[in-house]
């Protein structure tokens, strides 16, 4: 087992971890942040998606033990002071969800887009989130929620607690 220590949300966990536990499992089993979901547990589908210091990865293709150390966000605090991040609340104004199993994915990834570049055109949003499946929407809306969200306050910096950037 390998002591790690990091903050998820905001807040500060440590714990003892086999070497091999995913990060996904680590969030969903140990802190029970089931609002990462699985979607093929191969790094290919995108619904897993959370933020690393800042940056998307894939959480089924990180080990909890890289975490080490790093500030994660996950869907579940991207949220501040109860007021929801601009690209959940384009997501819903848009409707660019239906049965919403790669929304928390997706909308970290396109979190993550717009904090890199502010003003994406459609082709870049397209290509930002191409790492993420979506099998209902046939991602118009999604883009349309994404241009919506795009340039306004709170999408210009990925969340950090404590400014914890790689
Ligand atoms: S569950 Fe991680 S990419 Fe599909
Ligand atoms: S809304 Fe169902 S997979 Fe995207």
């Amino acid at each position: 087992m390998t002591r790690i220590e990091l903050t998820v949300d905001g807040a500060k966990v440590s714990d003892d971890v086999e070497p091999r536990l995913l990060l996904v499992q680590y969030l969903r089993e140990r802190l029970g942040k089931t609002g990462t979901v699985i979607g093929c547990d191969t790094a290919s589908c995108g619904a897993c998606t959370v933020h690393l210091d800042g940056h998307s990865v894939k959480s089924c293709n990180v080990l909890a033990v890289q975490a080490d150390g790093a500030e994660v966000t996950t869907v579940e605090g991207l949220a501040t002071d109860g007021a929801l991040h601009p690209v959940q609340e384009a997501f819903h104004e848009y409707h660019a969800l239906q049965c919403g199993f790669c929304t928390p994915g997706m909308i970290m990834q396109a979190a993550d887009l717009l904090a890199e570049n502010p003003a994406p055109t459609e082709e870049q949003i397209r290509q930002g989130l191409e790492g993420n499946l979506c099998r209902c929407t046939g991602y118009h809306n999604i883009v349309r929620a994404v241009q919506h969200a795009a340039g306004t306050p709170g999408t210009t910096a990925a969340p950090a607690a404590d400014g914890g950037a790689a």
